[in-house]
């Protein structure tokens, strides 16, 4: 069972600035909450308690000013500094003492989930034990990703980072779960063109071995990184709608630590004196009724 989760929450954010001049891009809203809260409940759904969040330097006060050490959610976050964003395999170098050589799931500070069944498929993922496994999603413009082709047993025969050109529009999305070997590996990485170690060359490595697995999200599901403006905006709007019109809110940390038991009533009313007078409050409200 993997108990273990990282969540990457660093980087430049280039193509949100200026907004992200000054604030990670993480902490911005996404609707009625920051951002970090979508990969975090994804984390916190799959049941990983054990969790650390990389975050730039000079920036870990910001977030455990919002997400303290994970005591109120009843799971343990720790955070760590990346000095400068030099590419998503990194995250197993930085989290080496964290891994303590044992299987760990990754997710990038902004990507975005919500499919039917996605806490069955994130329960199931967990079981690994040996290998890696990504998650796949149709998108309209495959040069912009980390791309894979499949061959007729849905088996990844390619992945290519943002192709020029490319039949497939499976994009491998920023969930990842791999087994203990990570750490090992991503050492081995050198730096592509681009300055980066690229977690397409990670994965490579276990589909050498056959140890890659992909799982479709399919067509019923979002998959969506707040990465660019508009995509950032189309974040914020799908999240409102959905919570305006189901009652229900979207990766409230909260909730979903009292469903799960992590956490009682009285550590709940607790999170609301700390939230204040704010919606996200009134519907901790509604949890103790
Ligand atoms: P990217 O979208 O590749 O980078 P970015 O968020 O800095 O944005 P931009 O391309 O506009 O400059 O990163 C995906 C996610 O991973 C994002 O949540 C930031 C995080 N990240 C790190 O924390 N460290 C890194 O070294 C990299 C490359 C990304």
């Amino acid at each position: 069972m993997i108990k273990k989760g990282i969540i990457l929450a660093g980087g430049l954010g280039t193509r949100m600035s200026p907004i992200t001049k000054s604030v990670n891009k993480q902490l911005l809203p996404i609707y009625d909450k920051p951002m970090i809260f979508y990969p975090l409940s994804i984390l916190m759904l799959a049941g990983i308690k054990e969790i650390l969040i990389i975050v730039n330097k000079g920036q870990v006060s910001q977030f455990r000013k919002v997400l303290k050490n994970g005591e109120h959610l009843g799971i343990k976050i720790q955070y760590k500094e990346q000095s400068q964003p030099n590419g998503l395999p990194e995250a197993f170098v930085i989290g080496e003492k964290f891994i303590n050589n044992q299987n760990v799931a990754l997710i990038l500070g902004d990507n975005f989930f919500y499919a039917q069944s996605l806490t069955k498929t994130l329960q199931n993922s967990v079981k690994l034990k040996t290998g890696a496994k990504v998650f796949l999603h149709p998108v309209k413009n495959p040069k912009l990703y980390g791309i894979a082709t499949l061959n007729k047993k849905n088996k990844v025969i390619k992945l290519i980072e943002k192709p020029i050109k490319t039949k497939s529009n499976l994009a491998v999305t920023g969930l990842y779960f791999f087994d203990k070997n990570v750490v090992k590996f991503s050492k081995q990485l050198k730096p592509s063109k681009r300055k980066e170690l690229e977690i397409v060359d990670l994965l490579n490595k276990y589909k050498k071995l056959n140890r890659l697995n992909a799982e479709f999200l399919g067509r019923g599901g979002a998959w969506l990184d707040a990465g660019s403006i508009d995509d950032y905006y189309d974040t914020t709007a799908f999240v409102s709608a959905i919570e305006k019109r189901q009652g229900f809110k979207i990766a409230c940390l909260e909730e979903i630590s009292f469903r799960k038991k992590w956490i009682s009533k009285k550590e709940l009313e607790k999170g609301i004196k700390f939230y204040g007078n704010c919606e996200y409050s009134k519907y901790l409200k509604l949890l103790l009724t």
